[in-house]
């Protein structure tokens, strides 16, 4: 088959976007020796805390890592439930899984494609433990009837910020919404570190420790005497001695390096810039495919700050093809590169094994039928945006 010949900016759809900030940090990085979990990563930890605005953030290697060691925080085990949605990425329902709990999908609105305080309500049993939230393509859950059942319930609420780096509910930060927030820095996010990488987020010291020690292996060390010197040897005052190290529990080491961190420090700072481009670039996209018969734009909540990670389209039976058509038809007529985020969980091969099954989430699975991801991400030109509008135009 001829395919047209591929445009940069949409064969290659990750977001990433370096700059010489970013090779400058890395050189003063390798001049230090390169450590794993160093000053850097305490630095960034803490500046990424305080963007979300929450005492306490620990760096990790990825969101999968971190949704994981959120629900060892929560002590979620063989006997509980953990409420989800069915509309993300597979690591956030297997976080649950990994651990043996049960997952349970709540259905979604289908206007902002996320969980709600009704569809929790539904679904919410004594054995409950944890609600774990995405704020899917980077817009907030509407978190305060959620938070409100979750407290009068004492039911722990994580949110998956993995899209919503700089999202913002009611003027408050994703990351601050909830007891614990879990970001990915993942080559396609609104910000990165080096390919992979992720941060959580918390206000309760306690769970921030339990983290803490399970990101390295629940290791304790003493000095000669058997003193206590901390939980986490990267935590170890410089110049200090130790001298055996024993375990609390079985750990893991999810710990970021510093090379990661500081790239993390400097995209941090571009944040709110390359968001700001994604909202440009989503606005270019409405008012470009405004009018076209059977094509929907996404819902923006009005107490949302919408960061698109995703910008959604969804395909109706009034178009003049079918979802699976048109995305076809995109990339063989036109090499652009759509997706459709995502085939929802408890379909997939790994959650029917499980006993899930079709009917579960009607209308997650109705919107499945429909949904479909134009590319989106900072490094798109005017050019590119407007090719892809004019295109679906032509086949509409
Ligand atoms: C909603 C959501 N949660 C979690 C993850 C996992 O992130 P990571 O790739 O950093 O493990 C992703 C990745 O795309 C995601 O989209």
């Amino acid at each position: 088959m001829d395919l047209p010949k591929p445009i940069y900016e949409l064969e290659y759809g990750h977001g990433a976007q370096y700059g010489p900030e970013e090779e400058a940090a890395l050189r003063e990085v390798l001049a230090a020796g390169a450590p794993s979990c160093g000053p850097r990563v305490k630095k960034f930890e803490e500046a990424f805390a305080s963007y979300c605005g929450v005492p306490h953030g620990l760096a990790v290697t990825s969101a999968t890592a971190g949704l994981q060691l959120a629900m060892i925080a929560a002590k979620v085990g063989p006997d509980d439930e953990v409420i989800t949605t069915p509309i993300s990425w597979i690591s956030t329902a297997n976080a649950a899984a990994s651990q043996g709990a049960r997952v349970v999908f709540a259905d979604v609105d289908p206007r902002t494609l996320n969980l709600t305080a009704d569809s929790i309500t539904q679904k919410i049993t004594k054995r409950t433990k944890v609600i774990l939230l995405v704020h899917l393509y980077g817009q907030c859950c509407d978190m305060d009837p959620i938070m409100e059942l979750a407290r009068r319930r004492d039911i722990l609420v994580v949110e998956d910020c993995a899209h919503a780096a700089g999202a913002e509910y009611k003027g408050r930060r994703a990351g601050s919404l909830a007891d614990i927030g879990v970001f990915s820095f993942h080559q396609q996010k609104n910000m990165v570190t080096l390919g992979e990488g992720g941060m959580l987020t918390t206000s309760r010291r306690d769970l921030y420790e339990r983290m803490l020690s399970f990101r390295s292996l629940c290791c304790r060390t003493y000095d000669p005497k058997g003193k206590y010197l901390a939980i986490d040897e990267s935590k170890l005052p410089m110049g200090k001695h130790y001298w055996y190290l024993d375990f609390d529990d079985v750990g893991f080491n999810f710990r970021m390096t510093d090379a990661q961190a500081a790239v993390g420090l400097v995209q941090l700072a571009k944040l709110d810039g390359f968001n700001a481009r994604r909202i440009e670039i989503a606005n270019l996209y409405c008012q470009h495919l405004r009018g076209i018969r059977g094509l929907t734009s996404p819902y923006v909540s009005p107490d949302v700050k919408h960061v698109f990670h995703i910008y959604c389209v969804l395909v109706e039976p009034e178009f003049r093809l079918s979802k699976e058509d048109f995305m076809w038809e995109l990339y063989t007529s036109k090499r652009i590169k759509v997706w459709s985020h995502y085939m929802p969980i408890h379909l997939t091969t790994a959650y029917r094994r499980l006993g899930h099954a079709e009917g579960e989430c009607p209308v997650a699975e109705n919107l499945f039928r429909k949904y479909v991801s134009l590319p989106i991400h900072p490094r798109m030109t005017e050019e590119s945006i407007a090719y892809v509008a004019d295109s679906i135009r032509e086949m509409a």
